[in-house]
């Protein structure tokens, strides 16, 4: 049975990332066996059911066509790790929540174990696949570990960062600008590394799959999602002179993404970024620099960080001052909870910030996202305050003196806003943290508008 397979691949960690990428390659290689495992019986219970365990765009049609044929999840990591050849290693590395680098550094914790539970099960030689995003020289801890058993047996570590983005995945991956695998230069450390390119192959282009030192594949993740970061924090940064001048901040990025140097991708003026990485990398890229001693360097980064966390604060005081300078007991509904569209996800959203300081000012809060309600309720649990979850923007906006809109979901372009308008309090006002409405044709409804990086439209 199993040997009509020509390879069987193992990824340990059946999150974000490793559960869509093995689902891709399962889909794309019928020939090789892919296995997912996870300690987490609920998850990968869900990923074996209707439901996944994620929301991403096209990921339920393949797992649909490769589950049962080449793609199985389980929670028996001891002989998943026995079978396969090659091991993805897709564990969460949190930033650390306590002693050295807390807040800052990885928290390799979850990494390191995996690393030892295939060191003690493994009875042949395998390749081992980062997926995590780790600090640069991971990949030599993980070597040690590995190599530190007794039985002689060999393991090459390679290093290929997911740059998928959420809410994109299937495409992300489908359709990769690049495919990055870091190696040793070695022999043994090259053969590796054309297995892992012979996997990809399969359906990304030989040109789009770039090689490397396994350090600069490290380091490469952490700068590209630095370099995005920054781009967020460079015109948001510029939206709040925007607001001071009159000027308007999409004919700033217009013109400044025209020039093909810059390029107009990732210049769309927000409430803050949010998600699992930005942050996290940055600060972990932050940690290193100290680590090494380049403070200034160190400096430089962080405040792309620092910039985000300014915008959406900017953001509340903004309401704040809109709204006679006080929320207290006004209903505030915040259209979308998820850090970008097309997701479910949460974490890091600057909607989490917005509501915990919305709630500090005992605004009355509803919230309203149509995939990530369940996140958002355990976001905020346990906050002492007035917060109800709707799932009807219509039903979540009647009554309230204000919409906060945070997240960029298309279905808010096309709502009903007379509608919206004649069931809130007056006078009624809309924050477009994304840029997304139709500024004029609000305002000539009622609303009083306040958008980033351009003029308010006000009646007042
Ligand atoms: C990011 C990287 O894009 C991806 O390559 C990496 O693998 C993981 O981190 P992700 O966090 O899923 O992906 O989402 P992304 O699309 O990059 O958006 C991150 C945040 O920035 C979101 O909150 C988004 O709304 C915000 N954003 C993005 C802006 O505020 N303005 C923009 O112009 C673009």
């Amino acid at each position: 049975m199993e040997m009509r397979f020509e390879r069987n691949i193992l990824c340990i960690g059946a999150g974000y990332v490793g559960g869509p990428t093995m689902a891709m390659i399962a889909y794309k290689c019928p020939q090789y066996k892919v296995t997912v495992a996870d300690v987490d019986h609920e998850r990968i219970a869900q990923w074996n059911s209707d439901d996944l365990p994620i929301y991403e765009p096209g990921l339920d049609e393949i797992v649909k066509v490769a589950r049962g044929r080449n793609l199985f999840f389980s929670t028996d990591i001891e002989h998943g790790i026995k079978e396969a050849e090659l091991i993805f290693v897709s564990v969460n590395t949190p930033t650390k929540t306590f002693g050295a680098g807390a807040g800052m550094a990885a928290d390799l914790q979850y990494w390191e174990k995996t690393a030892r539970q295939i060191c003690q099960c493994a009875e042949a030689p395998k390749v081992i696949v980062e997926k995590s995003t780790l600090p640069v020289r991971t990949a030599l801890a993980m070597e040690r570990i590995l190599t530190s058993n007794d039985s002689g047996i060999h393991f090459d570590v390679l290093s290929n960062p997911e740059f998928l983005a959420e809410g994109t995945a299937i495409r992300d991956l489908e359709d990769p600008d690049r495919v990055l695998i870091g190696s040793r230069l070695t022999e043994s450390g090259l053969k590796a590394r054309d297995e892992l390119v012979e996997i990809y192959a399969n359906w990304v282009s030989r040109e789009r799959i770039l090689t490397s030192d396994t350090w600069s594949s490290e380091l490469s993740k952490l700068a590209a999602n630095a370099f995005l970061a920054q781009r967020i924090s460079s015109i948001n940064s510029v939206s709040a002179l925007c607001e001071r001048t009159d000027a308007d901040i999409s004919e700033v990025a217009k013109a400044v993404g025209m020039d093909s140097r810059v390029g107009s991708k990732f210049l769309n003026a927000s409430v803050g970024f949010g998600g699992s990485c930005f942050k996290k990398d940055i600060l972990n890229l932050v940690y290193l620099c100290r680590n090494y001693g380049l403070n200034e360097v160190a400096n430089y980064w962080e405040s792309v960080v620092q910039m985000n966390e300014y915008q959406k604060e900017r953001f509340v005081l903004n309401m704040m001052t809109a709204m006679f300078n006080t929320l207290a007991g006004k209903g505030i509904c915040l259209f979308g909870f998820a850090f970008k569209a097309n997701t479910g996800d949460t974490r890091e959203s600057a909607a989490i910030f917005i509501a915990k300081r919305l709630i500090e000012e005992k605004a009355e809060l509803v919230v309203t996202d149509p995939k990530a309600l369940e996140n958002a309720r355990i976001d905020l649990r346990g906050i002492d305050g007035d917060v109800s979850y709707v799932d009807d923007p219509y039903e979540a906006a009647a009554g309230c003196h204000a919409i906060a809109l945070v997240t960029e979901w298309d279905l808010y372009r096309d709502l009903d806003f007379e509608k919206i308008y004649r069931s809130m309090m007056k006078p009624a006002f809309i924050f477009d943290g994304r840029n997304i409405l139709d500024h004029r044709r609000l305002f000539e409804i009622g609303f009083n508008v306040f958008p980033i990086g351009k003029p308010p439209l006000t009646h007042f």
